[in-house]
């Protein structure tokens, strides 16, 4: 479904986003702003605002923020579209889908297709897993792990039959494409090319949904010892598996209630964990976790307990993926569970009550790798020498600076190493590997480099509140001298959008597809960093001044260049040149 960009303004011009988020957060006026409680993270004294004049919301305290569609977006779990629409239905506005670009239209058409047949196949499994003869043993077997009969129904559970053209008939019967049923992995050609054969074959179906339970995929086990245990629907346009989580539609407002999500590996650990009332779970299906699976759990949860096995295997993933929670900054535990338990046996023998204590005692990612750490090289000198070189890697990879150090006296305390030590060792591997970029690291970092991104926020902040300056932005074409590449794109974004329009924030944030840029915006969107009163003095006093700091870093840039030339130093020449080089490139992007 696409809706047209103009549709979007209308509902974003007639809706009030006081009015709908009054609808799931208590708010009270306060000054300019609304505030209440934050239904994105968990607190005490309310730090989510709402601005009616501006129509957006953010928080102060998770930084959680956007337009009216992000909210209903983040709040209820849904797509863009969905979201479009469902408040064009309380406002009474009409969406009729407009003409598309014919790639476009494809894509999505292909999409549609996609979706349509997987539930289509999705059911004849289902039935498959009824049939009185042929999915008895299916039946058994879940039974015998434990699975019961309204799992099977809410997460469809079901059995393809054991034979090489269940699918195969299916779509001649409906007369559904091959190629579609190809491209799904639900169907293969025959060697010989002169026919189809399915591919799931003999095995537990488990239909996997994406956040609007349409079926993306499937995973299929064998009831035996056979090999592959697991045959998984391969990626399609519409299986991202760096995007996935088995089971997110379903716990996903159970993660927001508890502010918390349990992360597993595998169909049953998920199934078991949630039938057993821990629903706030979600199955990684045994890949990596990527960014964007942390990404797309965020807004969900401030917390992630990750729950492994205690085999090699189980600690090895559990050390790979540490380090993609640190880098986005995520309140992170480790629940590893007793030798020789996954998470659905240790359901099936001890029960949630058992489980609910381990995981109370979860170990932070720190105590964690210390803990690993420890495991190999012991507490001896040597052992805790070898501990620091273990973990500084593991601490030079974390952005945020406050965790950063908390971090580091945490291990200080623990190794009992002097703090500082311990900072000196972190700093000396992350140069190792950072060379060339600016850094949280560096001491004596560029001075200029927080000054201009201070000024570059400032002229953003001020384009956001008075659009009457945008015209000036233009003409001086200041955003060409900005240092961050990602202000100068939300600024291209901000001047793209017709000042005059009314809602203009709200109408800018609909460009923006990305939601952490859209966050930023309604952040300094909330925070003017400036007074009203002289808007184009003060506008243009930054537009000035931005664009002749950065004209002066070049100018001496170039000046040292031609003494270094001058005294011959040629590797501080070849050096400078190769600065030069990249700011010139900087500004021609
Ligand atoms: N997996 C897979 N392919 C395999 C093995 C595993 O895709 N050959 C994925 C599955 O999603 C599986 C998860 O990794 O659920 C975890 O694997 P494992 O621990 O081996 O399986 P379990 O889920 O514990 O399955 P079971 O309890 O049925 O043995
Ligand atoms: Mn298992």
């Amino acid at each position: 479904m696409y809706i047209p960009e103009e549709k979007i303004s209308e509902i974003l011009n007639t809706s009030d986003i006081v009015d709908i988020i009054s609808e799931s957060v208590i708010l009270k006026k306060s000054g300019r702003n609304f505030f209440g409680l934050c239904p994105f993270h968990s607190e005490k004294t309310p730090s989510f605002s709402v601005n009616a004049s501006k129509q957006i919301f953010h928080c102060f305290g998770c930084s959680a923020g956007g337009n009216v569609l992000s909210f209903i977006m983040k709040y209820h779990g849904i797509t863009f579209p969905e979201a479009a629409k469902m408040v064009a239905r309380k406002y009474n506005i009409t969406i009729e889908t407009k003409e598309i670009n014919p790639s476009k239209r494809r894509e999505l058409h292909l999409k549609e297709s996609l979706f349509r047949l997987n539930k289509t196949i999705m059911g004849v499994y289902f039935d498959g897993l009824k049939n009185l003869n042929k999915g008895e043993k299916a039946e058994k077997y879940l039974k015998q792990r434990g699975i019961s009969e309204d799992t099977i129904e809410q997460f469809r559970l079901g059995f393809s039959i054991d034979n090489w053209d269940t699918i195969v008939k299916v779509l001649k019967e409906q007369k559904i494409s091959k190629n579609i049923a190809v491209q799904c992995g639900l169907i293969l050609e025959r060697k010989q090319k002169n026919g189809y054969y399915d591919r799931f074959r003999n095995r537990i179906m488990f239909p996997i949904f994406d956040i609007n339970m349409q079926v993306a995929g499937f995973g299929g086990r064998v009831m035996d010892d056979a090999m592959p245990k697991y045959m998984n629907s391969p990626e399609t346009p519409v299986y991202n598996k760096s995007r996935i989580l088995y089971g997110l539609h379903a716990a996903k407002q159970f993660c927001r209630q508890e502010g918390l999500v349990y992360i597993v590996e595998g169909y049953f650990d998920f199934l078991s964990l949630y039938q057993h009332g821990i629903k706030n779970t979600v199955a990684s299906l045994g890949t990596a976790l990527t960014p964007d699976h942390v990404r797309i759990l965020k807004g969900y949860a401030a917390k992630m307990v990750l729950v492994f096995d205690s085999d090699a295997a189980g600690i090895n993933a559990a050390k790979r993926s540490i380090k993609i929670f640190m880098k986005e900054g995520v309140d992170t535990r480790i629940l590893v569970l007793p030798e020789g338990n996954d998470p659905d046996s240790y359901m099936v023998k001890h029960g949630p009550e058992a489980f609910n204590a381990l995981a109370s005692n979860a170990k932070t990612i720190m105590q964690f790798l210390l803990q690993v750490s420890i495991d190999s090289h012991g507490l001896s000198v040597e052992g805790r020498i070898r501990i620091l070189d273990d973990m500084k890697q593991q601490l030079s990879l974390i952005q945020d600076s406050a965790l950063r150090s908390l971090y580091i006296k945490e291990l200080a305390e623990n190794l009992n190493i002097d703090e500082k030590a311990v900072l000196e060792k972190v700093r000396e591997q992350y140069l190792k590997h950072n060379t060339k970029k600016l850094s949280w690291i560096d001491e004596k970092k560029d001075e200029e480099k927080p000054e201009s991104d201070r000024r570059e926020e400032q002229m953003i902040s001020m384009m956001l509140n008075c659009p009457e300056i945008i015209d000036e932005i233009k003409n001086s074409e200041v955003l060409e001298y900005f240092y961050s590449e990602k202000l100068k794109h939300i600024g291209k974004k901000i001047i793209s959008v017709d000042p005059c329009k009314k809602a203009f924030i709200t109408n800018v944030m609909a460009r923006i597809a990305n939601n952490e840029d859209q966050e930023l915006i309604a952040s300094y969107a909330m925070n003017s960093f400036f007074s009203e009163q002289d808007v184009h003095q003060t506008a243009r006093s930054i537009i000035n001044r931005i664009i002749r700091v950065r004209k002066r870093k070049e100018n001496t840039l170039t000046s040292k260049i031609i003494s270094a030339e001058k005294g011959c130093d040629s590797e501080l020449m070849e050096l400078l040149k190769q600065k030069q080089a990249e700011i010139q490139q900087l500004q021609n992007r």
